[in-house]
């Protein structure tokens, strides 16, 4: 099972990929979070993207495919996987085909989390992780059980975005809806789109992805 989720900045993405993991063994690939991994470890990638991802703006989509079909060769062919956050371009859209293909894989389900873009703002700004285990929080909707301790790995340590202000995630939505949600289209004439309520609890969203795709 492959499957892409799809929406804006903040709509739930990573929470969702990451409660799949959880539940299901499926592996999560967010370009996104290997981006910042090679922002940290200073590799060339990195060094070309900090500035690109600072300012909201899409990172080139030769980087983004290319390290996408590299992380797909560390697989076993029949681990499934969640994209989260790619593709975002037409042109992703069309690389991943050949990616794909090329690893005999096929793309099952394209789910698109829809989402009130005013409350986004106050999603992201309000969102933090655990330096150590990369597990997410929310200021209000999703505080550690203990507080300032990770409820997965005790760390005492956490960490924001540096993309994660007002003024970049205005640039970031723009992006999304000029760049990603015109891509809907082409999946949507394969018949793959499936679409959740991303307002809803992040555990009633978690079900009603199962629900699709357990369908
Ligand atoms: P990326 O890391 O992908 O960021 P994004 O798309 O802006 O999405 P986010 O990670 O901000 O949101 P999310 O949907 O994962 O939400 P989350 O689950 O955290 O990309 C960052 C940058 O990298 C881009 O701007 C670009 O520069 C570059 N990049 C990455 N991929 C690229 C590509 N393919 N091409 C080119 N450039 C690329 O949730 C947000 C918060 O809300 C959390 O605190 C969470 O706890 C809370 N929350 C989640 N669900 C709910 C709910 N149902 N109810 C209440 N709160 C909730
Ligand atoms: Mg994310
Ligand atoms: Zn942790």
């Amino acid at each position: 099972m492959n499957i892409i989720l799809l929406g804006p900045p903040g709509a739930g993405k990573g929470t969702q990929a990451s409660r799949l993991v959880d539940e299901r063994g499926m592996v999560q690939l967010s370009t996104g979070d290997m981006l910042r991994a090679a922002v940290k470890a200073g590799t060339p990638t990195g060094l070309k993207a900090k500035a690109v991802m600072e300012a909201g703006e899409l990172v080139s989509d030769e980087i983004v495919s290319g390290i996408i079909g590299e992380a797909l060769d560390d697989l076993k062919p029949e681990t499934g996987v969640i994209f989260d956050g790619y593709p975002r371009t037409a042109a992703q859209a069309e690389s991943l085909d050949v990616i794909l293909s090329d690893r005999k894989r096929t793309l099952d389900h394209v789910i698109e989390l829809e989402v009130d873009e005013d409350a986004l703002v106050a999603r992201i700004t309000g969102r933090f992780t655990c330096a150590k285990c990369n597990e997410g929080y929310h200021d209000t909707f999703k505080q550690p059980k203990v507080a300032g301790v990770c409820d997965v790995c005790g760390s005492t340590e956490f960490k924001r975005r540096p993309d994660d202000n007002e003024e970049t995630v205005r640039t970031r939505m723009t992006e999304y809806r000029a760049k990603t949600a015109p891509i809907l289209p082409i999946y949507e004439a394969r018949g793959l789109v499936r679409r959740v309520d991303g307002m809803a609890d992040i555990k009633h969203v978690t079900e009603a992805i199962e629900a699709i795709l357990d369908s």
